[in-house]
């Protein structure tokens, strides 16, 4: 095989997008020959390929690979069918509504060891995510204490909700702010510093939107070294902040309002307290400023990197291989689970048990979701930048 035909499963907003891009062949060695969609029209794709049901795409013998932009539920269902079917898949985070699906989706990739399965999480192209992946890995920040993320931007309005049936139910999409916008902020947060070991969620449901999921995030954690910190999200709050703040014992990293600074000790911190004969005294500083350039096309490189390890099976690999992503979907369902026990989780978690839990929700749920059609011209303009 020297091209990837590549399908997707679900044109809507970010279905679409992954269209645009394919088909102005930002991709090298991939064409796009298919799309699905039972609702969403598809006329507009001809000559490709059109079909209303996934599996159908998948078995059609049309692709190679797919890109699966459905509802998160479907990301299960779908990619066992890509796999089971040998069609490469990559998955639009997050790979799975709940822990346990997640790992219902990893069980089929490793019975099916030969097929390349990908997560869409394209922040990991991001420089500034290198950059500190660099710092943290180079041991320039020492030992990591703190990790403080204030993710409170992620607003919107009643009119976004109401703009599919499925979002911010626990039907629909098995969470909310955690599991739909902040996903690719904890994937990031556990690809650089890794799961922390103890999670304890106060999560607000439906406090500023007329919705039964969470709105308003506070979690607190804990990691096996004894570092902690918090994290906090809100799509009700605006202006909102974006404040990524790492601290170790040689310094302070600091991501906000697109610049990444870095305050590094000139001395270990807890080396200076040992050594130190005065009280008052602490490590001098310097303040370094760290240049970045933002990604060009981040989804496009994501699936390029896909494209690659499928032709060619000794490239560098994956820039998020689809296992990764049962991470993200663990601390978007602990910080939940938690709050809801009122009590704190040590990781891993028991995915049965939130699948229970989470099963009872969506029984015993109320809501009757209003949908209008609703303009998406500012879609791109959601992607953390
Ligand atoms: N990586 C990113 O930057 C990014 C951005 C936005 C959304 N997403 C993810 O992509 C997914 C879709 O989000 P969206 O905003 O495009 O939602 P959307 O509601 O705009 O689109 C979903 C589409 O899937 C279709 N669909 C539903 N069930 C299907 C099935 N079984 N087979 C085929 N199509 C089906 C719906 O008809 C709809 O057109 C979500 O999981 C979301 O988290 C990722």
């Amino acid at each position: 095989m020297d091209k990837v035909r590549m399908g997707i499963i679900g044109m809507g907003n970010i279905g679409k997008y992954h269209a645009d891009y394919l088909g102005n062949k930002k991709v090298n060695r991939c064409e796009l020959v298919a799309v699905c969609d039972p609702v969403a029209p598809l006329e507009s794709y001809k000559p490709l390929k059109t079909f209303t049901d996934g599996e159908a795409l998948i078995k059609s013998g049309a692709v190679d690979a797919v890109i699966i932009a459905t509802p998160h539920f479907q990301h299960t269902t779908l990619g066992i069918a890509a796999l089971n079917a040998g069609v490469h898949v990559m998955v639009e985070k997050p790979i799975s509504s709940h822990k346990a699906d997640a790992g219902r989706l990893i069980a089929a990739h490793a019975r099916n060891p030969n097929v390349i399965f990908a997560g869409m999480f394209q922040l990991r192209t991001e420089p500034r995510y290198l950059k500190i992946q660099q710092l943290i890995q180079n041991g320039e920040l020492g030992e990591i204490v703190r990790i403080n993320w204030i993710n409170t931007d992620w607003y919107r309005t009643e009119a976004y909700y109401a703009s599919g049936g499925w979002r911010a139910t626990w039907k629909g999409e098995g969470g909310g702010l955690l599991l739909n916008q902040c996903l690719h902020n904890l994937d990031v947060m556990q690809w650089l510093v890794g799961m922390p070991k103890r999670v304890r969620g106060f999560c607000q449901f439906g406090r500023f939107h007329q919705i039964e999921v969470e709105d308003n995030v506070t979690a607190c954690l804990e990691w096996a070294n004894g570092a902690t910190g918090v994290f906090a999200s809100s799509t009700g709050e605006a202006p909102g902040t974006n404040r990524f703040e790492i601290v170790g014992t040689m310094g302070k990293l600091v991501m906000e309002n697109n610049r990444l600074t870095f305050t590094r000790n000139e001395a270990d911190m807890l080396k200076f307290s040992q050594a130190a004969k005065q009280g008052f005294v602490k490590p001098d500083v310097w303040n370094i400023e760290i240049p970045f350039e933002n990604a060009v096309g981040p989804h496009a490189i994501m699936v390029q990197n896909f494209v690659n390890a499928i032709l060619d099976p000794a490239s560098a690999g994956l820039i998020a291989p689809g296992e990764d992503g049962i991470h993200s979907v663990e601390l978007a369902n602990v910080m939940v689970y938690s709050s809801l026990i009122g009590e704190t989780v040590e990781l891993p978690m028991d995915g049965a048990a939130w699948e229970k839990k989470l099963n009872q929700l969506i029984a015993e749920s109320k809501i009757e979701k209003k949908v209008m059609k609703v303009e998406t011209a500012d879609f791109v303009a959601s992607f953390r930048r």
